[in-house]
């Protein structure tokens, strides 16, 4: 019987890696534990992380290459690290902040700290030792939160490029398709089209309706790859737990004078991309507009209640980008 449950087990698990490695998956492996350790890994920005590569059967010489395939080849190859017994040796942006766990002589799991934004992807443990190299895929999953972002302009005005930079402006980076996929699941339901990091453009639907891509099923509308410079679409942008806090000072402010009232408490008007997180980590509720620095309006709520934007969802409501000498809202500072 118990028997019967591991075999069982390792067939799943078998299964469930050949989506993330084809070859690996195809022949046995000598040296690698395969499946590895767990299949996904997951932190939040700025958290240390590990990814588990252990050896079954040591050569007698062998190098260790850690190298990161997705989601975007930085060149051929993003090499991370080589190691061998003697000697460690970074690459690339993310060298500089991995090492070898080498927790034990069959340890070659890599870690990572500080992990940012852009470290989200798929990574490879390669031991290459001349004769048969193997190699095993993990894939790190930044925990976080998406979030729709329209320019002052109206819908539909940002370029790929300045869709990227809009993201980064408001400590966040465009999402990635599975970024995107997963906040449907959680509940985002988007009637604007938005760029994805890989240049394509998507936006998600949970109440099918006409005016969003009609009566089909609930799911990712999709636009496909279009052209980076002419075309203009929103962007979907996602960041993930911040250093700072994000407190609300009543009032009824233009926006200098927000920005004031934050200075006088040490901080800065917050960011969009901080006010999303601080509604999705510290459950941040506030039911009262206040300035951003991007100049818009919003406010968080995680207990839906009718006087608060009269939406069932929990979500960062938006009044939009008010006239600036408006003394109507509150302000939402940063620290
Ligand atoms: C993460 O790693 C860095 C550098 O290795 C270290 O300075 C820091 O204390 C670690 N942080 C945590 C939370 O373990």
């Amino acid at each position: 019987m118990m028997t019967l449950a591991l075999v069982l087990l390792l067939t799943c698990f078998t299964c469930s890696s050949a989506l993330h490695t084809s070859r690996a998956a195809s022949k046995k492996l000598k040296y690698l534990l395969e499946p590895p350790v767990f299949a996904e890994v997951v932190g939040r920005r700025g958290d240390n992380v590990t990814l588990p590569c252990i050896l079954r059967t040591r050569p007698s010489h062998y190098k260790v290459k850690w190298t990161k395939l997705e989601p975007e080849a930085l060149g051929p190859e993003n090499i991370i690290m080589m190691s061998n017994a003697h000697a460690f040796k970074p690459y690339g942006p993310l060298g500089p902040r991995a090492s070898l766990r080498r927790a034990h002589t069959m340890d070659a799991s890599l870690q990572l700290s500080r992990v940012q934004l852009e470290d989200d992807g798929v990574y490879r443990c390669e031991l290459v030792n001349g004769i048969e190299d193997e190699s095993v895929t993990i894939t790190l999953r930044i925990e976080g939160v998406v979030f729709p972002y329209q320019s002052k302009d109206g819908r539909y005005k940002l370029s790929f490029l300045e869709a990227r930079a809009v993201c980064a402006e408001q400590d966040a980076a465009l999402a990635t398709f599975n970024q995107l996929y997963q906040a449907w699941t959680e509940g985002l339901d988007w009637c604007n089209a938005g760029w994805l990091r890989d240049g394509t453009v998507h936006y998600p639907i949970i109440h099918p309706r006409p005016v969003c891509g009609g009566e089909l099923r609930p799911g990712i509308r999709s636009y496909g790859a279009k052209d980076k410079e002419r075309d203009r679409f929103d962007a979907f942008c996602f960041t993930s737990q911040t250093p700072g806090s994000v407190f609300y000072v009543s009032g009824s402010f233009s926006i200098e004078q927000a920005e004031r009232a934050c200075e006088r408490h040490g901080a800065d008007l917050a960011l969009v991309g901080h006010l999303y997180a601080a509604w999705r980590f510290q459950s941040f509720d506030q039911c009262d507009g206040g300035w951003l620095k991007d100049g818009s309006v919003r406010y968080p709520i995680r207990n839906p209640r009718r006087r608060c934007g009269g939406v069932s969802e929990p979500g960062v409501r938006s009044v939009g980008f008010p006239d600036g000498s408006a003394h109507l809202y509150g302000a939402y500072c940063y620290r």
